[in-house]
């Protein structure tokens, strides 16, 4: 068969599900998203183009989250981690990922920077278990993106870092949702 379906949010959540059962569900998720944004145009067509900075959850449970990620312009999240593994998928604009590494240090910053990744439509990233990254919207307009997880994204206690002192600290899920609605209410992209 050619072509991929279209895309269906409801589709991508069951396919997702069963993966859960494979010996490695990460890796069956990598694929599942792979196919299903291969074609952005119709993960916009079916989400519609979006409208304002926020996180729609289109599925959680314990087991997984599934979620559509809109970054407002420009916008900028800490270094953190999961504690469960990740699966992300860009549908329109860009996500720039920054990894850092954790550092045995009893004073001073306690993660350095390891390397980088930039997303663009129709790109997927796993992310590890134990991986800590922080991401920007580098572009002047929303991005979009599906995110994955292997776990509660919402309930899970995990960390996050200071993104001056590069400290660790535990991860306020509140205050990161607080920051996209901020991004609505700030003017126009510069
Ligand atoms: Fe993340």
């Amino acid at each position: 068969m050619s072509g991929a379906a279209d895309f269906d949010a409801g589709r991508l959540v069951e396919t997702c599900r069963a993966a859960l059962a494979e010996s490695s569900p990460a890796a069956a998720v990598r694929e599942i998203l792979t196919r299903a944004i291969e074609r952005p145009s119709s993960v916009l067509r079916a989400l519609g183009e979006p409208q304002r900075s926020e996180v729609q959850r289109i599925h959680v449970s314990d087991e997984l989250t599934v979620i559509n990620v809109l970054w407002g312009p420009r916008m900028v999240l800490m270094p953190h981690d999961h504690r469960m593994w990740a699966v992300i998928g860009v549908y329109t604009g860009r996500e720039d990922n920054i990894f850092w590494r954790r550092l045995d240090a009893a004073d001073g910053p306690q993660i350095e920077a390891a390397g980088a990744r930039s997303l663009g439509p129709g790109e997927v990233l796993p992310l590890g278990t134990d991986v800590v990254h922080s991401v920007t919207n580098p572009v002047a307009r929303l991005t979009g993106a599906i995110h994955v997880y292997g776990g509660d994204f919402f309930a899970r206690a995990r960390s996050e870092w200071d993104p001056e002192t590069l400290r660790e600290q535990p991860y306020d899920v509140d205050k990161n949702m607080r920051l996209f609605e901020a991004s609505n209410a700030r003017p126009g992209p510069v």
